[in-house]
């Protein structure tokens, strides 16, 4: 146990209630650890890993981009995601008054994260109430599989938008319960769930014929495909992406739950869990997904409609195929909701920290603002706006363009500055340390955060505009 910080040895001597203040007391905290790792997992884990990560994996080449995956999850996943943790239990704050606390100039960083969860709820939820709509197809027995019902369905303006803006309102019902009783009771419900129901797919995916080729084209590099300098600055930037992305990097949500947490919770086992739970998830969602596109012989690389309009088709040929349908849907929801609710908790946090609103109030203006915007995303799809091009891009793609390879990697980079250079290893240390013992891996962590990692994403980021 730690004692070096002064705070943690009076929290150890007095007790939590004591030295709780009465702002602590109404933002909330989590009642468990367990409550935390479920709500945190819940954040990281979403479509991201269900939707994102077999297609990405799909058009990179499968084992060649999980190497850099993984690669990327270790020197820049763990110690940053232990570096924002850390940041948000030190002051208690959301992700702006985090930064604004230790250094008034960095402020804008925080600001860059909630501004970028902001952006990507807006369509993210689009994508929600597509999931929404076909959990409803499932149940009434709809001809999901018909050729082009998910390009009709996309392109209708009216009923996409409709069901981005119910998917909306769920996630906004939820944080106005607050953080024990909203968001740490629906994540101790919906993760439970959704590893059962992953779990059970997989197991049906991998009995189908010759579904052994899907798992060796995820786990078995195969360089070959990999033949030009694009291409390869492709896989490596893709691969940060995504690291990012899923992992929720960069946008102050695992500052903000961090914020939540008190100070005998364990920083250095808890990040190592959440992690794990995300990476885990993303490869049963491929494990899943490939090899039941290989047994059928389509193509893993179909993009973002991968699981909309070429799963829905292997559903109807496989025995069962309706309950697995409807059960793989139901399984993307709770993931895609624990993730919207995240993002939404990370704004609603402000407007009550900075402004004093009430919490119901914040989630509810946030969020319809949110559902506004979304909705001209959820519209690129449809004649109406699809017309409209920023930058080659639809406004769905631009936004997503926008927060993935320019915001995310952008606040990264800062936040290991902030951390190196202006917090400093020894302050983050010492809050990493506090509840969790020696940090076994300072030395490593010191050299990554001041100079690996900015350089790291710095280049990649680069990168990513030479490849487009
Ligand atoms: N990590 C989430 C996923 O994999 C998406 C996400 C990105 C997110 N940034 C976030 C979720 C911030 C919550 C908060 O789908």
């Amino acid at each position: 146990m730690c004692y070096k910080n002064s705070f943690c040895r009076l929290y150890f001597k007095f007790g939590k209630e004591d030295l709780m203040s009465d702002k602590t007391k109404s933002r909330g905290q989590f009642t468990s650890s367990l409550g935390f790792i479920l709500a945190a997992a819940g954040s990281a884990i979403g479509l991201g890993n269900i939707w994102k990560f077999p297609y990405v994996a799909g058009k990179n080449g499968g084992g060649v981009f999980l190497i850099f995956y993984v690669l990327f999850l270790l020197i820049l996943g763990l110690p940053l995601i232990m570096s924002e943790m850390a940041l948000g239990r030190k002051t208690s704050l959301n992700a702006i008054g985090t930064f604004e606390k230790i250094n008034k100039k960095w402020k804008f960083v925080g600001f860059i994260g909630v501004v970028c969860s902001f952006i990507i709820l807006s369509y993210y939820s689009v994508i929600g109430g597509w999931v929404t709509k076909y959990i409803f197809s499932y149940f009434t027995n709809a001809n999901v599989a018909a050729p082009g019902y998910f390009d009709n369905f996309i392109a209708n303006p009216v009923e996409p938008a409709v069901w981005h803006v119910l998917f909306m309102a769920f996630c906004c019902f939820v944080v106005c319960f607050g953080v024990a009783k909203g968001i740490e009771k629906a994540s101790k419900i919906m993760l439970p769930i959704l590893f059962i129901l992953i779990i059970a797919v997989v197991i049906r995916s991998l009995l189908l014929p010759n579904s052994i080729k899907g798992l060796e084209f995820l786990f078995v590099p195969n360089f070959k495909e990999i033949n030009s300098f694009p291409k390869f600055a492709n896989v490596i930037t893709s691969a940060m992406a995504q690291v990012f992305f899923s992992l929720s990097l960069g946008m102050g949500i695992t500052i903000t739950y961090g914020s939540y947490l008190n100070k005998n919770s364990n920083i250095q086992k808890d990040s190592v869990v959440i992690l794990g739970l995300d990476t885990l998830i993303a490869l049963l969602a491929g494990s899943a997904i490939l090899p039941a596109v290989f047994s059928f012989g389509e193509s893993p690389t179909e993009g973002p409609g991968l699981i909309f309009n070429t799963l829905p088709k292997i559903f109807d040929k496989m025995p069962l195929g309706n309950l697995f349908g409807a059960l793989f849907f139901i399984l993307i929801f709770f993931a895609a909701a624990t993730s919207a609710i995240a993002l939404l908790e990370v704004v609603t946090a402000v407007f009550i920290d900075n402004f004093g609103w009430s919490r119901t109030k914040a989630a509810v203006i946030m969020a319809s603002l949110m559902a506004a915007i979304g909705v001209f995303a959820s519209l690129s799809f449809s004649p109406v706006l699809s017309g409209i091009k920023i930058g080659g891009k639809n406004i769905f793609d631009a936004l997503s363009f926008l927060t993935d390879n320019i915001l995310m990697p952008l606040a990264g980079l800062l936040t290991c500055i902030f951390v190196g250079h202006i917090w400093g290893i020894d302050n983050a240390s010492s809050e990493i340390e506090c509840g969790s013992g020696k940090f076994r891996i300072r030395k490593i962590y010191s050299v990554i955060m001041k100079y690996i990692a900015p350089v790291l994403i710095l280049i990649i980021f680069i990168m990513g505009f030479v490849s487009i």
